[in-house]
């Protein structure tokens, strides 16, 4: 009978040289790449694969379920569900790579996660104008300004918003093909923006699948924190992804996918009925409003 092997430090002296032989010919095996950087990537995967497969002494059976897992995430995946996006995402690898791939820079907004939701097709609103084309929800009238890191205003920069509506769900996933909950302004000569969204609120992320399941499996909530997505470009700047997260979440700012970043937790002041409104729209019931100031690295950084 083989006896099971629980800890790395059990294991005797031959038995690792026989799994260390193993990984250095993996390692070997890309000494012909051509391609530096690909070399790089695929000697350092293998390298923390074999080592992660090592640490936690993997069993077969647990190898067969990894490969269902990714099978299962093959088949849910399609043009608009990416199973393996959310993977990424709820690992903190999507998270790590903005990290990484969008630093901070003296005092430029700070970057945070794509998501699925976005389309290139948003409807185009003017200053003032509600981008929830109906969608459920309180009303937010969001204002704010784009300037760069130098402190110029900037004109013209295109916004695009989009958010989930207060049932939870995008757009997209409404079963009538519908925009709502989402638009595109221009910032103003003065780079002022200023429009009409919804008070953000939680939303589970698409847990139907493999992802949900291992969410559940580990005792994990598949809620975001409460979040209004924006992705400001201009020619004189680098684009920017971010969004801004309400204070006081009723989640707290516990995100299944890591995107809470302390610089983008704002302040939505909660208006009492009644409440005059900016634009004097007559609002029936409660509504909020937040200022968001955009500041873009400028684009001679690149
Ligand atoms: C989102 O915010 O839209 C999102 C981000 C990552 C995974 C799922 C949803
Ligand atoms: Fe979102």
């Amino acid at each position: 009978m083989v006896t099971r092997i629980d800890s790395p430090a059990d294991v005797s002296p031959q038995q690792q040289a026989v799994e260390q032989t193993l990984v250095d010919t993996v390692v070997a095996s890309f000494d012909h790449c051509e391609d530096p950087r690909l070399r790089q990537v695929m000697v350092s995967l293998t390298t923390h694969l074999h080592a992660f497969v090592r640490d936690v002494r993997l069993t077969e059976p647990e190898w067969n379920r990894a490969v269902e897992f990714l099978t299962a995430a093959g088949h849910i995946t399609d043009d608009v569900r990416q199973e393996f996006v959310l993977l990424s995402d709820v690992l903190g690898a999507s998270m790590q790579t903005v990290n990484i791939n969008h630093q901070a820079y003296e005092n430029a907004t700070e970057s945070t996660v794509f998501g699925p939701f976005f389309v290139e097709d948003s409807p185009a609103i003017e200053q003032g104008e509600d981008m929830g084309f109906g969608a459920p929800g309180e009303p937010c009238w969001v204002e704010g300004s784009v300037r760069d890191t130098n402190g110029n205003l900037l004109a013209g920069a295109r916004i695009e918003v989009w958010e989930a509506d207060e049932d939870g769900l995008y757009d997209v996933q409404y079963d009538a093909d519908k925009r709502a909950a989402r638009a595109h302004l221009f910032s103003a000569a003065d780079g002022s923006f200023r429009f009409w969204g919804l008070t953000p609120t939680p939303y589970p992320i698409p847990n139907d699948g493999p992802v949900g399941k291992m969410l559940d499996a580990v005792g994990r909530s598949p809620l975001r924190a409460s979040h209004l997505h924006f992705m400001v470009t201009h020619d004189d700047a680098r684009t920017l992804v971010t969004h801004i997260f309400p204070e006081g979440d009723p989640i707290g700012y516990g995100d299944s996918v890591f995107g809470v970043k302390e610089s983008l937790i704002k302040h939505f002041e909660q208006q009492p009925v009644g409440t005059k409104t900016p634009d004097g729209r007559v609002v029936d019931g409660t509504w909020s409003r937040v200022r968001f100031d955009i500041v873009l690295v400028p684009a001679a950084q690149d």
